[in-house]
């Protein structure tokens, strides 16, 4: 399928895992090459409640991409080459407190950047400083939420996502110094993604499945890959429901915030 002329092929985007796909009866494969070289996997187009939805697996589809070698820039790039305007992003989550234990679903409302050396910015000229205050935007944390409660799953509304490097997982000094801060989750990925569709003017929150207590929560062990796994593939469905319900429930225009971000600023180049 081709992506040029003016009828955009997607409205919204989801990254996250490859579960989603099953549901897209319509399913349209589509390469999309940017300007950062490839994004993780062809975009899956297809119609969600009525709306027109790209969805693109955040690792690839075989899981081969690990969280810090993941081309952010291409993979947000090529969502809005597609006409993508607000991006739905689940993910998994160690958490920091006890009270939220593996299967609990958060909406995070903060973020705290614990990456090094990923490209975090599409402006390496000029002078364009997205505000960044408040990283999730509020009509798809509110569609989360509202999909969540129509669909009988709990989920938390709020929370502060500290995002480490990894790929290993934290030390327990580390994880408790985190806890000790108030922070509620860990995770690999949630940066520089919410940034990227920030200086693409792209409305995006995340809904977070926790896959384990994080070594620094009271008596945790420490976190071993194959739980995360295993637990994230027991609560895919609900995951699934919350983010597909939420479609239906984002607002046709854009995120107001979002849409902003870039006013008063000149980018060295057109957005696709
Ligand atoms: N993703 C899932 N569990 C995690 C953890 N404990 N730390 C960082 N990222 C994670």
């Amino acid at each position: 399928m081709s992506v040029s002329g003016n009828t955009p092929a997607a409205e919204i985007g989801v990254i996250g895992g490859s579960g989603f796909y099953e549901l897209l009866a319509d399913a349209e494969e589509v390469r999309v090459d940017t300007p950062y070289g490839p994004p993780s996997d062809a975009l899956m187009l297809g119609t969600v409640e009525g709306r027109r939805v790209a969805f693109l697996p955040r690792h690839g589809r075989a899981h081969r991409i690990p969280p810090h070698r993941i081309n952010y820039r291409a993979n947000l790039w090529a969502m809005r080459s597609v006409g993508v305007r607000r991006i739905l992003a689940p993910c998994a989550v160690g958490s920091l407190r006890r009270e939220l234990g593996p299967g609990t679903l958060v909406v995070p409302d903060q973020m705290v950047d614990r990456t090094s050396g990923r490209i975090q910015t599409y402006y390496d000229e000029g002078a364009v400083h997205v505000s960044f205050a408040d990283p999730y935007c509020a009509d798809g944390r509110e569609a989360l939420l509202k999909a969540a409660a129509a669909a009988g799953i709990e989920a938390v509304d709020g929370g502060t996502m500290v995002v480490v490097e990894g790929p290993r997982f934290s030390t327990r000094a580390e994880s408790q110094w985190f806890a000790a801060a108030g922070w509620s989750l860990v995770n690999m990925t949630g940066h520089p993604e919410a940034v990227l569709a920030r200086e693409l003017a792209l409305g995006y929150a995340a809904v977070a499945l926790v896959t384990d207590l994080d070594a620094g929560v009271d008596a945790a062990e420490s976190v071993a890959q194959e739980e995360v796994f295993k637990v994230f593939a027991e609560n895919t469905q609900r995951l699934r429901r919350v983010v597909l319900g939420a479609v239906g429930m984002l607002p046709e225009s854009d995120d107001p915030l979002a849409a902003r971000a870039l006013d008063g600023m000149t980018p060295p180049f057109d957005l696709p």
